[in-house]
């Protein structure tokens, strides 16, 4: 029986998924893909609830950035592996034909819907952060809204940067972003705690001006650029003001603006 067309216990409980594939990219990081409910629908850049069935038949359920664009036939996420994390220690166990839950709401900030139009787009991310930026720059919106795109990602090892740096070169042969995206997105890498060309965190690198010098753009401007933030909940402060300092203000889905910021989402 396909576990995925099974009926849900309540019309508000999590969906049962399959889980289609699963890829262990280091020790502290991994994605897979589930089946996607015909009746799912999110915009590209938000989290919804994930989870497992728990002790007592209680679900046991976090959020979780989608990485998988709005328009993909099934749905993807990309995990941290928290040691004692009471969902991911045992999700980074699911294998292919196993169950995950799924919420039936998706909800979040990092959607276009909460920027005002720019020109240039800043995706400041760390860790599993990328996630959501996964699902913005395989998104057509996202290249019809802005001239060019700025992916940053800052990991500890060069290792966790592999999964976005493949979803950046896959881009080349999408059929619906390949050409939008050529000449457009720039994906800037730095890693802290391993030899890389880039050593510093990405806060570092905004501060000094070595982003902006890099990659042959003026420094930030609330008048052209947009930017939207995604990593710790340290990562997140020390970007916010940064930002803020460059005179950007703070959107959300009630009353767009400059930037929007979330949470990477652990445990
Ligand atoms: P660092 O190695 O200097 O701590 P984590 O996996 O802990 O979330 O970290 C992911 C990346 O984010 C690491 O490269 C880490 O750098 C960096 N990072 C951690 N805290 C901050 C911060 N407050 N501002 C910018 N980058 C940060």
């Amino acid at each position: 029986m396909d576990v995925a067309a099974r009926p849900a216990r309540s019309p508000n409980a999590p969906t049962e998924e399959r889980v289609l594939s699963v890829r262990h990219f280091t020790d502290r990081m991994f994605s897979f893909r589930i089946t996607r409910p015909q009746a799912f629908r999110f915009r590209s850049g938000e989290f919804v609830m994930i989870g497992l069935e728990g002790d007592g038949g209680k679900p046991l359920l976090r959020a979780y950035s989608i990485a998988s664009p709005s328009w993909d036939e099934e749905l993807e996420f990309f995990s941290i592996k928290a040691p004692n994390g009471p969902l991911t220690s045992r999700l980074q166990l699911i294998r292919p034909g196993d169950t995950v839950l799924l919420g039936r709401k998706s909800v979040g900030t990092l959607v276009h819907d909460a920027l005002t139009p720019g020109e240039r787009l800043y995706l400041f991310s760390t860790g599993t952060g990328v996630a959501p930026f996964a699902s913005i720059v395989r998104d057509p919106e996202t290249y019809e809204r802005f001239s060019q795109i700025v992916l940053t990602h800052t990991c500890r090892e060069a290792g966790e940067l592999a999964y976005a740096q493949e979803i950046v070169s896959s881009l080349a042969e999408d059929p619906l972003v390949g050409e939008l995206s050529r000449g457009r997105l720039i994906h800037y890498t730095t890693v802290t705690r391993e030899p890389w060309p880039n050593q510093e965190r990405i806060t570092s690198c905004i501060r000094s001006g070595r982003l902006f010098d890099e990659i042959g753009a003026p420094r930030l401007n609330p008048q052209t650029d947009r930017v939207m933030i995604c990593g710790s909940l340290d990562m997140l402060n020390d970007t916010r003001a940064l930002v803020e300092a460059a005179g950007l203000s703070e959107g959300s889905n009630a009353s767009p603006a400059q930037f929007v910021v979330e949470k990477a989402f652990v445990g």
